[in-house]
């Protein structure tokens, strides 16, 4: 795997995994764990020794206690069940195939096998730089931090059979961090990622897992097409509806808003034209904004097509929540056209009249706010008289 670029003190933390065959050579076992060497606190782990090509009595061995076993020469029979493990289960171990015709009557020592115990900290957080949605054959940076200073990162795919990468944390600001850098991107890289940290000294005890990272490759597929009915220019308040489609039997679609993380997903659905298709309802919209969808198919996940043309949405009749700059508050709360629209069309709870004396009042006085509040992205807002103080006509008009 050309994943990335493991860091110098890294080097050595897996390769004492990687470096061994399927099966060991004529006089070495193989040891595996199962189902995986990273194993949760409280989890459990099965070591297995395979020895010329079956399982045989073993002895097991660990690192900290190097050609002791570690259970006073107890001899196991085809596997080894840890549970529940704890963190003094982390570390090194090998074994020892029973050989009769060996001086010793044992084999030689396996390959060594790293069994790490997660959830000794608190969980870091993992991001995806610029997005977690990434062009075939383009790079993407995947970001581990925390608050707590650790020594090392660890990135872990879904797919237990690869190695984790080990990169040293770049302490800044008071927070660790490490990059992993992933690609080019293919197929193979696609899937979901988690991030852990290990505090100094102890290598083999990490942290929580973070929050998965779905990563997506595109670009595998002919692009669908976007459109939007009634049209991509719409009245504030009235409702959008985008179709994203394609003459490719695509099995689910994806619509992205630029500069939002999330996508949402529709599946798709035969048309008589032959086309494929998934309507997804904006509902009133109050702003504009650019849009893209995908096509993908249940197999392999994680891969979409190439994006659709982008759609620009755009809003008329309601200046103030066209992602305004925040520049320039004063000019967008002085329109009382477009406040009278924003009121028909919202959910408020407040008798109108008490609602306008209201927002005329503050108004005038607390204008200064509006530059702050504008950038926030319009939401469930609700209106409350309690704190209404803070609040100011712009936020009001999208409860
Ligand atoms: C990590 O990557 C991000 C995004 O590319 C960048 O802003 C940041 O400076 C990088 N940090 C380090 C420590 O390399
Ligand atoms: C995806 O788009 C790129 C760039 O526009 C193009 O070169 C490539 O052929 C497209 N791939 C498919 C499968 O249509
Ligand atoms: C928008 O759609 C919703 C649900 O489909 C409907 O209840 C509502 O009346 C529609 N609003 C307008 C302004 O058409
Ligand atoms: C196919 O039919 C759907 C609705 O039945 C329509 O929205 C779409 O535009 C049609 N596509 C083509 C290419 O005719």
């Amino acid at each position: 795997m050309s994943l990335m670029v493991v860091s110098m003190a890294c080097v050595g933390f897996f390769l004492v995994q990687r470096a061994c065959p399927h099966m060991g050579g004529q006089d070495k076992p193989f040891l595996s764990a199962w189902p995986s060497a990273v194993v949760p606190r409280g989890g459990h782990v099965t070591l297995r020794c395979h020895y010329r090509g079956g399982f045989n009595n073993f002895m097991l061995y660990k690192e900290d206690r190097i050609h002791v076993p570690i259970f006073h020469g107890r001899i196991f029979q085809e596997s080894f069940k840890m549970s529940p493990v704890t963190p003094a289960h982390a570390g090194t171990y090998t074994c020892r195939g029973s050989h009769p015709h060996s001086p010793t009557g044992w084999s030689a020592p396996s390959n060594p096998v790293v069994i790490m115990v997660t959830g000794n900290h608190r969980k870091p957080s993992l991001l995806a730089h610029p997005g977690p949605v990434v062009k075939s054959g383009e790079r993407v940076i995947l970001q581990c931090w925390s608050d707590i200073m650790f020594e090392h990162f660890f990135l872990q795919t879904e797919e237990i059979s690869k190695d984790p990468l080990c990169l040293v944390g770049q302490i800044h600001d008071g927070v660790s961090k490490a990059n992993f850098s992933i690609g080019p991107m293919t197929p193979a890289l696609a899937g979901t990622y988690r991030c852990y940290g290990s505090i100094p000294h102890s290598p083999y005890e990490w942290s929580a897992s973070s929050d998965p990272l779905d990563i997506v490759i595109t670009g595998l597929y002919e692009k669908p097409s976007l459109s939007a009915q009634p049209g991509p220019t719409v009245q504030a308040g009235e409702n959008v509806t985008l179709s994203c489609s394609s003459r490719r039997s695509f099995y689910m679609y994806h619509l992205s808003r630029e500069g939002e993380a999330r996508e949402c997903r529709l599946p798709a659905v035969p048309k008589v034209n032959g086309t494929f298709q998934a309507d997804f309802p904006l509902g009133p919209v109050t702003h504009g904004g650019t849009y893209r969808c995908f096509g993908s198919f249940p197999e392999p996940p994680y891969v979409w097509s190439n994006s659709s043309d982008p759609l620009l949405v755009s809003v008329t009749g309601n200046p103030s929540n066209n992602w305004p700059s925040p520049t320039e508050p004063s000019s967008k709360s002085g329109n009382p056209r477009h406040l009278h629209v924003l009121i028909g069309i919202s959910v408020v709870k407040i008798p109108f009249t008490i609602l306008l004396f209201f927002l005329l009042h503050r108004w005038c006085s607390n204008k200064k706010n509006a530059a702050v509040m504008d950038q926030e992205p319009a939401g469930n807002r609700t209106v409350n008289r309690e704190d209404s103080d803070e609040q100011d006509p712009q936020e009001v008009s999208y409860a």
